[in-house]
């Protein structure tokens, strides 16, 4: 399941997007914020630039220390919520421990939400009426949609809970709709026999962030298996980047399998551009 025709084609739509809201004179922004010096979280945030560059979309890059206090990130909310030039805005996750999320999130503008960060945005997607599907849940089902792997009665098992995946990609395949009415197992660093549960999947989704940590033994014979995560893992003579799901003994065993990298990190990012074409062509 490679992303990247996958990613072309969506592509391809969000660019004439792009160049029908050039003819009315609109150029949609995107505005990312970092708030860490991890290395892996600004290669997240480059890419992110580039692709919206390179398909006519502007973009502001806020960066923050991540030992400044809270306040800084909630005066730069406040500023791009308020600027009328920036159309999304996208918080780069993780945030710093220290950072109280509940009362930042609402200082987001819900119409430049396109990852669910405020409340009401999340919350609109578990009620099943989403204003925008965060791109890494999006990318995951349109990665299933393209292979034309059922989700319906089926049971899916994703292992990651957090925010920005596991729990919005649940609840939109648990939706009463197409590309929903799955049944849906969420995992997590506290469940007891992961083999036990991903083993009767018909669909694993992995976004752990721990290297190969679900291997062939652990998955039933004609198995989908979307692996979210690129790892970084150093070794001999450099660094390799490996999914949470351990390719070579998964791939035996599965039906359809996405590659680490080239699944669904160019989806996601093709994803990402939609969304901030959606929120310019709805401000606008
Ligand atoms: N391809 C893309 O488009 C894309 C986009 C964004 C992120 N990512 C990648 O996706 C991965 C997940 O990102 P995230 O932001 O969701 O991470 P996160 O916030 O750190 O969440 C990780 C989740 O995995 C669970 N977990 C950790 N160790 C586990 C284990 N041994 N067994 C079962 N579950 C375990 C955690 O459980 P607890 O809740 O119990 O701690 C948590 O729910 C990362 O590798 C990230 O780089 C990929």
């Amino acid at each position: 399941m490679r992303g990247e025709p996958v990613a072309a084609e969506l592509r391809a739509g969000v660019t004439e997007r792009v160049h029908d809201l050039a003819d009315r004179g609109v150029v949609p922004t995107l505005a990312t914020v970092l708030m860490s010096d991890d290395p892996d979280d600004e290669r997240f945030v480059e890419l992110k630039h580039a692709a919206c560059n390179e398909i006519g979309i502007e973009t502001r890059d806020v960066r923050l220390d991540p030992d400044e206090p809270s306040a800084r990130l909630r005066r730069a909310l406040d500023r791009l919520s308020a600027d009328s030039e920036v159309d999304a805005v996208f918080v780069q996750a993780p945030l710093p421990v220290h950072v109280a999320t509940a009362d930042l999130r609402r200082r987001l503008h819900p119409h430049k939400d396109i990852d669910c960060f405020h409340p009401e945005t999340l919350g609109r997607l578990v009620l099943g009426d989403p204003r925008f599907v965060p791109a890494t849940p999006a990318a995951v089902r349109r990665l299933l949609a393209a292979s034309e792997i059922r989700v319906e009665g089926a049971d899916v098992v994703i292992v990651g809970r957090s925010t920005v995946i596991g729990k919005p990609l649940a609840n939109l395949l648990l939706r009463n709709t197409t590309g929903g009415n799955a049944t849906v197992t969420v995992c997590h660093s506290r469940t007891e026999d992961l083999a036990a549960k991903t083993r009767r999947a018909d669909v694993v989704v992995t976004a752990c962030g721990v290297p190969e940590l679900v291997d062939g033994s652990m998955l039933s014979s004609g198995v989908t298996v979307v692996d979210v995560s690129a790892n970084r893992r150093v070794i001999d003579d450099g660094v390799e980047v490996v999914g949470d799901v351990e390719f070579e003994s998964a791939k035996e065993r599965a039906g359809a399998i996405t590659p680490v990298p080239g699944g669904v990190g160019p989806v996601t990012i093709a994803s990402l551009l939609e969304n901030v074409v959606l929120a310019a062509e709805r401000q606008n």
